[in-house]
């Protein structure tokens, strides 16, 4: 499929493109360095303790010169970035991807769009999170590394009061229960809260966290009802309706499933965890939900197998999250970036609030343990695995081509009620990161994909490429001068059913 218009790319310097090679990409290796540093910082300082000539001491001798080489190349990177040098293929590192990416990058060279500030934005960011990963795969030592690992926890822990907020929402739903299977149009009002805050929990990722503070955070996380009522003016696209509809016409008993592609770690699949519950356990329409991880360190924050994994063992510690001591700021402080009104809530009760989120937790687990809830690969898969259907999540491709360039995959969704894709990095996919005009139809920017299987994109606007949405309003916007297709405050709720294209 050949997309009528040309993908971003930084050589226009009006795009968030041009931003994130010049800005955002130097910031994101530089705090890969630091944390490499304050690993082998750490690990010298256990020098003194160990035995000369010992085992663990060589081994961690070896570590720390691994680690200071990976600096070195990441330094080299940022020098080369910089200067808009040409891309490098990726060395034969025994992982996944390696020819897919340089068989495209040669085709770039003949096109001499093959360096920094030439390549396609979609393709050259893709590319650098691989290209990072095979700094790790070369050595010995850092294999398994993620050097992205502290920040999504450090993030996540300072999650806790959305996190148990709506641990007590779900917990106040359970006392409704009955009510709700006998009252459709109550348990649509809820479907949309639940929908939205999953969009809405896309709002922090980590690779748009370069400045962004604590505060920020949690004023982003504000999950309440009037928090949401207050955004909805922000939802460019709203098809909540049409998906609210197309899941009543899915049959719970008959195995109807839904698929969430993930995106980020933390927060976010907090979110995506909760709507997944509230769809097997509180509406009749949907028996199973599989997640789709990604199997290297992507874009920052984004979901990896144990990552996933963690996210329950964090939830279900008594230590994980500060204690309520700590969360003396209640209510929400006003910042920045979220649209306005601000809104004051009520503080949770804490104690209360962590029981509630245990016994959801634990029953997310008996989901898992019975196959209600599922990862699309096994729950200890390393970092690294092959795993052919997954590695197609952290190729670079748009998902026009699907069902040529990964059939298992297309093939695997086609059974699905639903497939949701979550975040900005998997709508650029979607739309293969082109130039469409904002009033382009969804249905027109999936290409080919369209029809394939019912698609919900939950998206936050974090990129330069938008569809669907009205041409006024696009007009508007573009006029207004705000950066409205990429400073996280819109978002677009876009859903194509199978039987249209
Ligand atoms: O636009 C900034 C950016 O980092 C993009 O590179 C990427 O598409 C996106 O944000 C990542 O966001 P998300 O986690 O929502 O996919
Ligand atoms: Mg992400």
């Amino acid at each position: 499929f050949e997309a009528p218009y040309p993908p971003y790319d930084p050589s226009d310097t009006a795009s968030f493109s041009y931003t994130t090679v010049l800005k955002r990409w130097p910031i994101i290796l530089t705090s890969v360095i630091d944390n490499i540093y304050r690993f082998n910082h750490d690990l010298d300082a256990s020098i003194p303790s160990l035995e000369s000539g010992s085992e663990d001491l060589k081994l961690i001798e070896e570590r720390i010169s691994e680690g200071k080489a990976i600096i070195e190349k990441i330094s080299k990177l940022k020098y080369e970035m910089a200067r808009d040098r040409a891309l490098e293929p990726i060395p034969d590192d025994g992982e996944a991807m390696v020819e897919e990416y340089n068989t495209e990058l040669a085709r770039l060279a003949q096109q001499g769009k093959h360096t920094w500030f030439q390549a396609p934005w979609l393709f050259a960011e893709c590319y650098l999170y691989r290209l990072l990963r095979s700094y790790f795969t070369q050595t010995k030592q850092w294999r398994t590394y993620d050097p992205f690992l502290s920040q999504k926890q450090d993030t996540f822990q300072k999650s806790s009061k959305a996190i148990f907020q709506l641990a007590t929402t779900m917990h106040e739903l359970e006392a409704d229960k009955q009510k709700l299977a006998s009252d459709a149009d109550a348990l649509n009002v809820i479907f949309k809260e639940m929908i939205q805050m999953c969009l809405w929990g896309n709002a922090t990722d980590l690779s748009m966290l370069t400045q962004i503070t604590h505060d920020d955070i949690q004023n982003l996380q504000s999950v309440g009802r009037d928090a949401q009522a207050a955004r909805k003016q922000y939802i460019l696209r709203d098809d909540q309706d049409k998906v609210w509809a197309h899941l009543q016409s899915l049959s719970g008993s008959n195995g109807s499933r839904v698929d969430f592609v993930l995106d980020n770690a933390g927060f976010e699949l907090f979110t995506d965890f909760v709507f997944a519950d509230f769809l097997v356990t509180y509406t009749p329409y949907v028996s199973k939900v599989v997640f789709h991880p990604k199997l290297i360190p992507w874009f920052v924050s984004d979901v990896t197998p144990p990552d996933f994994k963690a996210a329950l063992e964090s939830l279900l510690s008594p230590t994980f999250f500060p204690s309520s001591s700590g969360n003396t700021e209640w209510p929400v402080p006003p910042v920045a970036q979220a649209p306005e009104p601000r809104v004051v809530q009520t503080p949770p009760d804490l104690p209360e609030s962590r029981n509630h989120l245990r016994v959801m937790v634990e029953r997310w687990q008996k989901y898992l343990e019975e196959g209600v809830f599922q990862l699309s690969v096994p729950l200890d898969t390393p970092l690294g695995a092959s795993h052919v259907k997954a590695n197609f999540w952290t190729s670079p491709w748009p998902y026009w081509n699907m069902k040529e360039l990964a059939k298992d995959v297309h093939d695997s969704l086609h059974d699905s009620g639903l497939v949701i894709f979550k975040g900005d990095l998997n709508f650029r996919r979607l739309t293969g990161d082109v130039r469409w005009p904002a009033h382009t139809p969804f249905s027109t920017a999936l290409g080919p994909l369209a029809g394939a299987f019912p698609i919900l994109s939950l998206r936050t606007n974090k990129a330069d490429v938008v569809v669907g949405v009205d041409k006024d309003v696009a007009d508007r916007l573009d006029d207004s001068g705000e950066q409205w297709r990429y400073n996280g405050k819109y978002a677009l709720v876009a859903f194509l059913p199978c039987n249209e294209s």
